[in-house]
């Protein structure tokens, strides 16, 4: 096929040279892009007298019908083209003539994929934001429902101290909020514009960047023509923050598995996130979470390939960056997708509060709270440690709770146990008690679910 760059060779390659070069299967995503950049790039052309006010209707006016024409149907992609950039350029020169050929002055396919992954992106990050915010809310409005739900807080996965499942969701929630943060200060960093680098030099062409980057809304321009073109930290970036956030997702999904087992039984999914199985009939199985924590190892594969891809590169091009887009496309689809399904499953899934109290019952989880009691008797905490322990020894001697030992029992160990001691380690006490800024009382995590909601105005 003929190649719009033949001059220096004839432009005749082979068919698997052509195949294995083109980006056009994954790059025509950006043909929206590519088009406005375009649109910006001749009508700078225009402003600076480098080509006719005439010329650059015609280039927009083209422009805008080819934008039409895709988005329409009508003309479809070509995949015997080499890359979005090559097609749009080359329908625009066949439907304009020679006109069609001035857009490419002043600029260099190398600052135009820059330019199109940058504008592309932004706009990513920009759906994410409203995926991962609608996530946070629908993990927030579940902490709201079972902010008073008694259920055991794990150490090391013992059973450690009593909190509540709303406690326990709003760590999730924190875990979004710093997600959302880091993708607002990505998008920042990314909104440079990397348009008039060219090829790698700049341009002899009197141009104005700053025309181009206003009118593409990027915050200011690339401001070493080297780097501008090279540049893909934004990718790796973006890939970064989307890998914690994956992990954030993972841990919960994990989590969530592990509630929903028999074994733990706390959490029921509906039926609408779940699967059974094809022979064993009791299953319900909880496939999406076990899938984003699958997931979750592929969007760490896509930033490792492009860190690994990029280490090498001297300056400033070089066709291996072709290898970016695969990556960072598969990771913002795969966290899109991961991020919906999410929101639905904890949207519409159950706790069982009966089931996560008796296992908070069962772990003598207010051993702690026991030992406090007797320190604000006046006892030193070591001394008040071991007694506690020594009473949880003989519950699990006998078989029983701390709960349920007689008050005798309680003063052969100490003479200061008093009747209220039952009140003291009570699991909801111990939870209330709890009234540090961030623990686990209902009125912190109230606060902690109003801070949320009003960080993200929900
Ligand atoms: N398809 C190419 C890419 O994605 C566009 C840039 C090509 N530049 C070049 N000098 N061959 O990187």
């Amino acid at each position: 096929m003929a190649k719009m760059w033949a001059g220096r060779t004839d432009g005749t390659t082979e068919k698997i040279a052509d195949d294995f070069n083109s980006s056009i299967r994954f790059d025509c995503r950006m043909y929206e892009q590519d088009i406005q950049g375009s649109m910006v790039h001749a009508a700078m052309l225009a402003y600076k007298g480098i080509i006719s006010q005439e010329d650059a209707d015609a280039l927009i006016g083209g422009l805008e019908e080819i934008l039409a024409d895709i988005q329409s149907g009508k003309l479809p992609i070509d995949m015997n083209c080499e890359d979005i950039h090559m097609f749009v350029e080359q329908v625009l020169t066949e439907r304009l003539g020679d006109v069609g050929k001035k857009l490419h002055t002043a600029r260099s396919r190398n600052d135009q994929v820059a330019l199109d992954i940058r504008m592309y992106l932004r706009k990513e990050i920009d759906e994410i934001t409203v995926l991962t915010t609608a996530l946070t809310g629908a993990v927030t409005r579940k902490a709201e429902e079972y902010k008073d739900a008694i259920m055991p807080g794990y150490t090391h996965l013992q059973r450690a101290q009593p909190i509540t499942f709303g406690h326990h969701l709003m760590a999730y929630a924190m875990m979004l909020l710093r997600d959302l943060q880091r993708l607002a200060d990505c998008r920042k960093r990314m909104n440079f514009s990397p348009i008039g680098c060219c090829a790698l030099a700049g341009t002899t062409y009197d141009t104005d960047r700053n025309f181009e980057a206003q009118r593409l809304g990027f915050d200011g321009i690339c401001l070493n023509s080297l780097d501008g073109v090279s540049d893909r930290d934004f990718c790796a970036e973006l890939m970064s923050d989307l890998s914690i956030l994956m992990m954030h997702l993972s841990r919960f999904s994990e989590e969530i598995i592990l509630w929903s087992s028999w074994e733990f039984k706390f959490v029921e999914l509906s039926d609408a996130y779940t699967t059974g199985s094809s022979i064993m009939p009791q299953k319900k199985n909880p496939d999406m979470a076990e899938l984003v924590r699958g997931k979750t190892g592929r969007v760490y594969g896509d930033l490792m390939a492009l860190l690994t891809t990029l280490k090498g590169l001297p300056l400033a091009y070089n066709k291996d960056m072709q290898e970016d887009k695969e990556s960072v496309f598969d990771a913002v689809d795969t966290v899109k997708m991961c991020l919906q399904v999410f929101t639905g499953m904890v949207a519409t899934m159950k706790a069982n509060r009966e089931n996560m109290l008796l296992a908070a019952q069962k772990g003598f989880i207010n051993a702690t709270d026991l030992a406090d009691y007797l320190v604000k008797k006046g006892l030193p905490f070591r001394s008040a440690y071991k007694i506690s322990g020594q009473l949880v020894a003989l519950c699990i001697q006998k078989n029983t709770v701390l709960e349920a030992l007689e008050p005798e029992t309680y003063r052969q160990y100490s003479p200061l146990f008093e009747e209220d001691l039952y009140q003291a380690i009570d699991l909801m006490v111990c939870v209330e008690k709890r009234i540090s800024q961030g623990g686990t009382s209902v009125a912190s995590v109230e606060a902690q679910i109003a801070y949320v909601k009003e960080a993200l105005s929900l």
